[in-house]
């Protein structure tokens, strides 16, 4: 059974191939309004959402299937205790296919282990979010005509934004790709994504204090919000909301093809002012969001259909170490019963399977 839990779950060809899927589904909209006829998705919302979650619904609804689930933790028997693993258990017996969206770093994961249908990570603490990441890859697609050579500057929460780090990782397995990080001291990218990704995969990188130093060599702005919901010190998220807010003077030296990315929801990061500007693509990325929903749930349909008698992937016992734990509490790891996994990466740190946090 295939999942998209992180990125790199799938090759870059296979990425490719749903991107193309995404393309003829824009173009053929007639011929996929059945392909999931009979089919039913589950979107398990324990975290708010407004586009991914809907994204998903219209999704399923324009390839013919039909949609259930909880866009509200509580109103189910998650309310009562009920874990991550049992859910998925009882959930797969409903539906072909689940979405599923947590507060806890790692719970897609978890879902994955226990799961008899495919799970997709509709976004995980500050993590990961896939589909945002394919939706991203989809607008810079139809943007700018290509995936490689390309100059991206990720400004704002590059510290929770989880849509950034997804992004860094999917970019960096493609040709030509130079990153650059817009953000405040406290807010900057995690160390492991620079290292393990960035630098493993020589995509230069480089840290700068403001955006108007960089505007002029960018393809791609990608804003992003800073995430109120994962600080701990309201005093210190005071401090940093407004830390780079994107006006039409600061988009003076910009490229005229540039694009202007952001996962949304925004905040005060981009003036109401920069809405009318052409390289403003945020609004169109929203709807590319759906089209490749669409290729994403048609395409894991296929897979599992194709593949019926691959046994959903178990824990990898060779990573279980259930004497340490995983120092992130935001982790699944440390709420719910799970087997502790850790693995050793290249420089011989211990980082967690779940949430990827370094045991210190
Ligand atoms: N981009 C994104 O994940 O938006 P939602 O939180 O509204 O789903």
């Amino acid at each position: 059974m295939r999942h998209l839990i992180d990125t790199t779950d799938i090759s870059v060809a296979e990425v490719d191939q749903i991107l193309e899927t995404a393309l003829d589904i824009i173009a053929n909209r007639k011929k996929y309004s059945e392909a999931c006829k009979g089919k039913k998705l589950a979107t398990l919302f324990y975290e708010p959402s407004t586009r991914t979650r809907l994204s998903f619904t219209s999704a399923m609804m324009e390839l013919g299937g039909n949609v259930l689930g909880f866009s509200d933790a509580a109103s189910s028997s998650v309310s009562k205790g009920e874990t991550v693993a049992d859910t998925v258990r009882v959930i797969g017996c409903f539906a072909d296919i689940i979405a599923m969206r947590h507060s806890k770093e790692g719970a897609p994961l978890v879902a994955s282990h226990y799961s008899e249908v495919p799970i997709i990570n509709a976004g995980d603490g500050s993590h990961a979010h896939p589909t945002q990441t394919l939706t991203d890859l989809l607008t810079i697609r139809r943007e700018k005509g290509r995936l490689n050579d390309l100059t991206i500057g990720f400004c704002g929460d590059l510290k929770f934004g989880r849509t950034v780090h997804s992004l860094i990782k999917a970019l960096s397995r493609y040709t030509g790709i130079n990153v650059i990080l817009i953000a405040p001291e406290e807010l900057r990218l995690p160390s492991y994504i620079r290292r393990e990704v960035c630098d493993k995969n020589h995509v230069p990188t480089r840290e700068v204090a403001t955006m108007e130093e960089v505007m002029s060599e960018l393809d791609i702005l990608y804003m992003t919000r800073v995430q109120k919901e994962r600080f701990l010190d309201e005093e210190e998220f005071e401090r940093l909301k407004d830390s780079f807010i994107l006006n039409p003077e600061r988009l003076r030296t910009a490229k005229k093809d540039m694009i202007i990315l952001h996962p949304l929801p925004r905040v005060n990061e981009i003036t109401r002012a920069v809405d009318n500007d052409p390289r403003a693509a945020y609004f169109r990325q929203v709807e590319n969001g759906k089209f490749v929903r669409m290729a994403l749930i048609y395409t894991l349909l296929k897979w599992a259909e194709e593949r019926p008698t691959t046994p959903t992937p178990r824990l990898d016992t060779t990573l279980v170490n259930n004497s340490q734990r995983c120092s992130n509490r935001q982790c699944i790891s440390n709420c719910e019963d799970v087997d502790h996994l850790f693995r050793t990466t290249e420089n011989g740190d211990q980082r967690c399977v779940y949430c990827e946090a370094r045991v210190k």
